[in-house]
């Protein structure tokens, strides 16, 4: 739909471009001034030929925008009633996936499947955002809602109705300045087939008893039952329920940690005593490409130096950093054995 607008737009211009340089050349030359000639006769103000530059521009314009603008609708239909629909929340910076379906919530990996109809409930807790997602088509202003506004379907949301046609993980980039870090607001479709998307829904413990929460330690057993996953496999989340990678002890120390300390105050991981609402859900968060919305690749060093100092990869971001306070919290005071500790932990939860 997007790509034949873009397509026939872009053949229209290109036909109007190569007639007009042609007219061009062509009256260079014809009538270009030749030794000994008299001055050409001066026109001003013919009013025919006035009239026709505004015309043909104008119907040039109308040829465009009329069927953008019916495009611009279309991707907004109102969805079918089988369509998942899936609330995008754009925060400073980064993003915010709730499936109120199936009572999961992620952030920065939009997990959809292909071959379904998708709808997208877009708003924003702070700022103007805006969701890109180029090769899926479609852009979108992410919206605050009005102070004490009322619910989800708020005249301040925004929505996105598409279908995806082919797995694949797809690039996308907030594409409205909205602070310091903006260009660090990076997020991605992953788009699976049905059967791993319900899969990823399970491992992500939608039917976990979330109101009661798992002793810390020791690590989730009944997460662990999986076939093994070994770190050099490729990257793809969905080879079944987590097993803990890396040194054990510190895995099971992490969680403790984690669990124990500030960290709970805005993050959620769900089989855990975690519950914080105001940072990303981390929920199998080591199945993730990128730590910080895009700002490093998800790897123990770089999820180390992110909790030791998040500034120093993403500035005014607002997680506090074991010596820097940050979104109105003190330090942390994490020492290095207790960053490495979490960080085994948050990269073993595949
Ligand atoms: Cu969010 Cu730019």
């Amino acid at each position: 739909m997007l790509n034949r607008l873009f397509a026939n737009t872009f053949w229209w211009t290109i036909g109007i471009l190569l007639l007009v340089e042609l007219l061009i050349v062509y009256s260079m030359i014809r009538f270009r001034a030749r030794p000994g000639q008299p001055k050409p006769k001066q026109v001003h103000g013919n009013v025919k030929l006035e009239f026709l530059w505004t015309v043909i521009p104008a119907v040039i314009v109308l040829f465009i925008s009329i069927p953008t603008i019916q495009t611009t609708f279309e991707t907004q239909r109102r969805a079918g009633s089988d369509a998942l629909t899936v609330e995008v929340i754009g925060h400073q910076w980064w993003w915010e996936f709730r499936y109120p379906e199936y009572g999961v919530v992620t952030a920065n990996e939009l997990y959809l499947p292909v071959g379904r109809e998708i709808h997208l409930a877009m708003h924003s807790a702070d700022v103007i955002h805006s969701f890109w997602i180029p090769r899926v088509g479609g852009k979108r202003d992410v919206n605050p809602r009005p102070r004490g506004g009322p619910d989800e379907r708020s005249a301040r949301s925004n929505h996105l109705t598409f279908n995806i046609e082919q797995p694949g993980y797809y690039y996308g980039q907030c594409a409205e300045f909205c602070g310091i870090s903006h260009a660090i607001m990076r997020m991605a479709i992953v788009a699976v087939s049905p059967a791993e998307f319900t899969a990823w829904v399970q491992a992500m413990g939608a039917t976990a008893d979330a109101t009661t929460p798992v002793p810390a330690p020791p690590v989730d057993t009944s997460r662990a039952a999986g076939p093994t996953r070994t770190q050099s496999t490729a990257p793809s989340p969905l080879q079944g329920p987590a097993t803990p990678v890396g040194p054990q002890s510190d895995v099971v120390r992490g969680q403790q940690i984690f669990t124990s300390k500030v960290c709970i105050a805005c993050h959620t991981v769900q089989g855990t005593t975690a519950r914080g609402v105001l940072g990303p859900n981390l929920t199998r968060f080591g199945a993730r490409r990128y730590v910080g919305a895009g700002a490093r690749p998800n790897t123990q060093a770089n999820v180390e130096a992110w909790i030791r100092d998040p500034q120093s990869l993403k500035p005014g971001v607002l997680m506090p950093g074991a010596q820097q306070g940050g979104g109105g919290m003190p330090p942390s005071g994490l020492s290095e054995d207790e960053i490495r500790a979490i960080a085994a932990y948050l990269v073993s939860l595949k």
